[in-house]
């Protein structure tokens, strides 16, 4: 096969030339990385979060980010985002629903608003995104919606995690799969990525600190925690033509920390 014929051949399984994509929390860490990978694969990326001076920042440097300063629990914003996104090219090829926020480790610390307002972020918001979005897609519409869960939604990770934020990562998994049984028919397809750990402003602390982050590394099949740009491998395949049969699906990129 010549160097032309597999360029072809990756680009048009992977690329993503011609699709409009909208990423939530795209303002910091993974999902900072998962606008401009997209971008990079050709998509024209709606970037969302509540800092819009570093979403300014993004799309300075990436003509094809758009930036939107949106609070993904406001409806109002939810629905002002899907509009700007629907202006780009009439639809929406890909959502991923990635902002996110930690909650306390400590079951007895967590408050009855506390833990309902981690769960109107980490789980509610990604689901009335996602039926805002499908509300407005034509029929035949080859949407993928990628809700981003993470290994505490899968085992628990005490004395780290927390039981809301646990219950959240769990949550999507189970959204996941029912949106995808629901919207299959239509073409749309929802899959999970559950990443394992990442050194971001959500985890802060994690590994500077010598003892938390030993025991990343301990627990790690590869013996490490994440680096920059490892789930955006997993969010390109799903956002594009090579995962056309993969749906109600969970895709892990822990290192091996859950199959211990
Ligand atoms: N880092 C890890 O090890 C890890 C592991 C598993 C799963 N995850 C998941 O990955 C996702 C991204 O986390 P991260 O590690 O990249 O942390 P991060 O750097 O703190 O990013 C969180 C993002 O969510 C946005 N966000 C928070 N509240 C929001 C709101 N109300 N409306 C809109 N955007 C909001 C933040 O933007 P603004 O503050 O500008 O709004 C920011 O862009 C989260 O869902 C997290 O649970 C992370």
């Amino acid at each position: 096969m010549t160097e032309s014929t597999t360029a072809e051949l990756l680009s048009g399984m992977f690329g993503l030339h011609g699709k409009t994509a909208v990423v939530t929390g795209a303002s910091s860490g993974l999902g900072l990385g998962f606008a401009t990978t997209l971008a990079a694969a050709g998509a024209t990326v709606v970037a969302a979060a509540r800092r819009l001076d570093r979403l300014e920042q993004l799309a300075a440097d990436n003509p094809t980010i758009i930036p939107v300063q949106c609070d993904v629990t406001s409806d109002t914003d939810r629905q002002a985002l899907i509009e700007r996104a629907f202006k780009v090219t009439g639809t929406v090829d890909i959502l991923i629903n990635n902002a996110g926020m930690p909650g306390p480790p400590d079951a007895e610390q967590e408050t009855a608003e506390g833990f309902s307002s981690l769960l109107d972020l980490n789980l509610a918001a990604g689901f009335h995104l996602s039926t805002a979005l499908t509300r407005r897609l034509d029929e035949g519409a080859s949407t993928s919606i990628i809700n981003i869960s993470s290994v505490i939604g899968l085992v628990s990770t005490a004395p780290i995690g927390g039981a809301s934020y646990a219950a959240s990562k769990a949550g999507t998994l189970g959204m996941t799969r029912e949106l995808a049984g629901q919207w299959g028919r239509r073409g749309i397809r929802v899959n999970a990525v559950v990443p394992g750990w990442f050194d971001t402003d959500m985890t802060d602390g994690l590994f500077a600190n010598e003892k938390s982050a030993g025991w990343v590394r301990r627990n790690t099949m590869l013996g490490r925690g994440g680096q920059p740009g490892e789930v955006n491998g997993a969010i390109v395949f799903l956002a594009s033509d090579a995962s056309s049969y993969v749906t109600g699906q969970t895709l892990v990129v822990d290192g091996g920390w859950t199959a211990r």
